[in-house]
């Protein structure tokens, strides 16, 4: 057996054009910029255009990771795409993706694990080129959350937004990608959930049903928080690693004071935590790759240094990734 590492090569990001501020949101529902900003650290966020999908907003993303890898479309030999919100049912948003970029018959498919879809689609992509069976990884989150939020509930409408991150990752001698630690626990289900699919309640959506994801936020906060903590107490223990040591964390973007939990817990300075939350809000799978390429590209994260990535979301699902850059 071939065993190698993974590294990433080149990243990208896209959020859609159309802005919507705190202040556009007080015109919608009985809330304020200040609430918004003081309980989510959240400003503004980008809603998707009518004809924008999950996998049209991928594709601007993986295009530019793509250029910044220095790699064409015709390299990629794996797609993984994560994502809450898919364009259908079937074809995969992976499959989608791959069609968009014109390339065809390399496996491309989506991972279903809401906020950490993309944490669970790098450990994949992970593996593939860890065994010799991929060379030019795409690994996306994208999300077009706006299409299942409830506008006119001020408790989760203010926290969601769209967009879309990606990673290209190549093989290498040297890690790359040190570990990633993955976990999932169904019994929460109900603290955080949209409640109609295809197997269960589409004859109620097909009949008007009305509505958008739900959420305990309470619950969810401090649930997220301590699972965070162990998390990270998890990653660092198995891969003998001490707190200084990580130069930046790079954590799911789904409110300030949850990062801020997490940050404390690793005895982290806020200044090494790459925070773009108030920029797009929760964009769900893709907040995390839009985060790491926006310190990529404004110079923040180097070559070489040593990053935690973390992630927690609907499910439960958690999980972190480790990697050297
Ligand atoms: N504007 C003004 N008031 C509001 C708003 C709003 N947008 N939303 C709720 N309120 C009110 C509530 O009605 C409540 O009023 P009451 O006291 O009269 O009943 C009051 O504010 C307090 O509500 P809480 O829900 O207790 O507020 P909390 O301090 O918990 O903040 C929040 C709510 C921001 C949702 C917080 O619980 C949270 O961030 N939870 C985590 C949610 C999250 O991040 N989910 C994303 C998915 S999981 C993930 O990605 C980690």
């Amino acid at each position: 057996m071939n065993l190698r590492y993974a590294r990433i090569a080149g990243t990208g990001s896209y959020l859609p054009e159309q802005v919507l501020t705190n202040a556009d949101l007080e015109r919608r529902v009985e809330t304020t910029d200040e609430w918004i900003r003081t309980r989510t650290g959240i400003e503004r966020r980008h809603i998707a255009a009518d004809d924008e999908t999950a996998s049209s907003l991928a594709e601007h993303a993986a295009r530019r990771a793509l250029k910044a890898a220095g790699a064409t479309p015709a390299d990629v030999d794996l797609i993984v795409v994560g994502t809450t919100t898919p364009d259908l049912v079937f074809p995969n948003t992976g499959t989608l993706l791959q069609q968009r970029l014109g390339i065809h018959g390399c496996p491309a498919f989506s991972v279903e694990a809401a906020c950490s879809g993309f944490v669970f689609a790098l450990s994949l992509a992970d593996k593939y080129l860890r065994l010799g069976e991929a060379r030019c990884a795409l690994v996306v989150g994208s999300e077009c959350l706006s299409r299942i939020v409830d506008w006119s509930d001020r408790g989760t409408c203010v926290l969601f937004g769209d967009g879309a991150g990606a990673f290209v990752l190549t093989p290498a001698d040297e890690p790359g990608i040190l570990a990633t630690h993955l976990h999932s626990d169904g019994r929460y289900k109900d603290l955080l959930y949209f409640p109609w699919g295809v197997s269960c309640g589409f004859n109620e959506l097909r009949g008007g049903a009305r509505g958008g994801l739900r959420m305990l936020g309470n619950e969810v906060f401090r649930t997220a928080v301590r699972t965070l903590s162990r998390l990270v107490d998890e990653t660092l223990a198995k891969n003998g690693i001490e707190h200084e040591q990580i130069d930046w964390l790079v954590p799911h973007q789904a409110n300030l004071r949850i990062i801020q939990a997490a940050a404390d817990k690793l005895r982290l300075p806020m200044e090494k935590v790459v925070i773009t939350v108030q920029e797009h809000g929760n964009t769900s799978a893709a907040s995390i790759p839009l985060a790491f390429d926006t310190a990529v590209r404004d110079g923040r994260i180097r070559r070489g240094q040593l990053l935690l990535l973390e992630t927690f979301g609907g499910g439960f699902t958690w999980g972190s990734a480790l990697i050297r850059y």
